[in-house]
């Protein structure tokens, strides 16, 4: 069964289209992040009108890419929430005046629950249950799964997500955006050297990382970093750690089978290695084009709901605020 995905819950417009849930076709994404970088984050009103622009050409590339016609189609899947209100609502009504027009089945996906289908995309094999841990700009997450759609939220952040963590430090160090590339590429050339508070909020599994943050800018302020790289492999390490650190936990506690890592701070090299190396289980994690937003991950998610018969109406809205589980 092939599935057409839509994803404009931020600033990617994306269409893709997957076969069985696992088969990418085709997988399109139009960035905004260059207009957004000139006003150092996202402007909602800008990401919508960019989403209005894109949205029907990265629509008809993504079919044609996969040289599927309208009628082979099984179905279309779309990002209702949580995101920005405003873009969502471009996918949403995209993806139902193709529904309504060819008399597909439409299935409105979390988008956090797409990120984590992304692990189904790289021929690798899930076995339930698993610990995900999804982070992202918007969300760092901590999520049980006992099977397809069956969730147990664990702990989320409290504060700053761990992306929107990287962004922050990146701005702080002047280091561009989006932050979480850049602070990769400068800790590179440091060492982990300048000791960071870490957040471990003892007997729960949420996540702080405005403490590490405030810190790292205090000591900016101060003018006691002498090393940009060392600053940024510090505040990397602080991070890293306490998201491997807990992670870990919990996948020993419930005693899953695998971690799923998922979102764009999954594609941080350090945060993948050290999972890996911490972890006495197999760690999954997607190809760095599919940790961050992408539709394919929305169609891998969208083809489990038709199997399960999770068919909406033409009545499906956004949820800007969607929760998991
Ligand atoms: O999943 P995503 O594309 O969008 C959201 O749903 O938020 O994640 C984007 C976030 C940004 O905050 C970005 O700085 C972060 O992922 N990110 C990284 C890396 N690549 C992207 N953070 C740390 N290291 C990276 N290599
Ligand atoms: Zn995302």
């Amino acid at each position: 069964m092939k599935v057409l995905g839509i994803e404009t819950s931020c600033d990617e417009t994306a269409a893709a289209v997957v076969e069985d849930g696992v088969r990418i076709l085709s997988n399109r994404i139009a960035s905004q992040v260059e207009i957004h970088a000139r006003y150092g984050g996202i402007v909602p009103e800008v990401a919508s009108r960019q989403h209005m622009l894109a949205i029907i050409p990265i629509i008809s590339q993504a079919m044609a890419d996969s040289e599927t016609t309208w009628s082979e189609l099984g179905g279309i899947a779309v990002t209702v929430g949580p995101g920005l209100a405003g873009s969502l609502l471009v996918g949403v009504n995209a993806a139902k005046a193709i529904a309504s027009a060819r008399d597909l089945p439409v299935t409105g996906v979390n988008h956090l629950e797409g990120h984590i289908y992304a692990n189904w995309l790289s021929g690798q094999v899930v076995s339930f249950p698993v610990i995900c841990l999804i982070v992202s700009g918007g969300h760092s997450d901590l999520v049980l799964m006992r099977g397809h759609g069956d969730y147990v939220a664990l702990g989320r952040t409290r504060d700053d997500a761990a992306g929107e963590a990287f962004d922050k430090a990146a701005r702080v160090l002047g280091l561009g955006y989006p932050g979480g590339p850049a602070v990769q590429e400068a800790a590179a050339g440091g060492t982990a050297s300048i000791q960071l508070p870490r957040a471990w909020l003892r007997g729960t599994r949420d996540f702080s990382f405005s403490g590490v943050k405030t810190a790292l800018l205090r000591l900016v302020e101060g003018g006691r970093i002498s090393s940009v790289a060392d600053a940024a492999a510090s505040f990397q390490e602080a991070v890293v750690d306490v998201l491997v650190t807990k992670t870990v936990e919990a996948a020993k506690e419930y005693r899953v089978r695998q971690i799923l890592l998922s979102g764009g701070v999954a594609s941080n090299e350090l945060l993948r290695r050290r999972l890996v190396e911490g972890s006495p289980l197999p760690v999954l994690v997607p190809e760095p084009v599919l940790c961050t937003d992408n539709a394919a991950m929305v169609a891998a998610c969208g083809y489990f709901r038709f199997k399960a018969s999770k068919v909406d109406s033409l009545d499906l809205d956004v949820i800007p605020g969607l929760k998991l589980a």
